[in-house]
């Protein structure tokens, strides 16, 4: 039952469904990071920035042609991780959109990383697995040392920081229990034994 097929013609539909999800965070990461291109403008952002973006679209893209790989279609996805995010959070400023980056790309982590440590991963799935999760590493700690440069330079920053990443991490804790909650409805106790959040 728990068994994932990698062979072209046998898609598990509910992994074909699991990884148009991860599709969908990812095209949706790499819109918030395409936005957040022209509100920070210096140099050395611009440079991490383009190549971050670039590295989203390619995380789509694996997950597209895994999901291609196994027999199965990309879809639209109408209530992901982002969707879900996007109807509980209006980030006011750039230090919000920074420290919702943050929140989005830790979960990304923690979440792929969880997925890779499960026993019944078929071999190509681990191999996006970990090519993504290698990424999402950097993501995480150069978004987080602007968005620190930024409270350092702004008045009561770094009380402001740290109360916009308070507010996320709950609001990404709600929105990932409802994820799981959904996912062990499909799945049954294959994710419930190996879910972490
Ligand atoms: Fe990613
Ligand atoms: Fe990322």
């Amino acid at each position: 039952m728990s068994e994932q097929v990698g062979g072209k013609g046998s898609p598990d539909p509910r992994l074909v469904a699991l990884f148009n999800y991860y599709r969908d965070a990812e095209l949706r990461g790499a819109n918030l990071l395409f936005r957040l291109m022209s509100h920070l403008e210096d140099a050395d952002s611009q440079v991490k920035l383009s190549k971050h973006f670039q590295e989203e679209t390619y995380h789509a893209w694996l997950w597209t042609k895994r999901i291609a790989d196994m027999g199965g279609t990309p879809a639209k996805v109408a209530d992901g991780y982002q969707t879900r995010i996007g109807l509980r959070v209006i980030p006011r400023n750039l230090m919000d959109i920074l420290a919702l980056t943050v929140v989005v790309e830790e979960r990304s982590l923690q979440r792929y990383r969880e997925h890779a440590a499960r026993p019944e991963v078929d071999s190509e799935t681990r191999k996006v697995l970990e090519s993504v999760s290698r990424d999402e590493k950097w993501h995480i700690s150069w978004i987080r040392g602007r968005l620190e440069q930024m409270a350092e330079e702004t008045e009561d920053g770094v009380a402001k920081m740290n109360e916009a990443l308070d507010r996320y991490r709950e609001i990404d804790r709600q929105v990932y229990a409802e994820l799981l909650e959904k996912e062990r409805e499909v799945f049954g106790d294959v994710l419930a034994l190996h879910a972490t959040a």
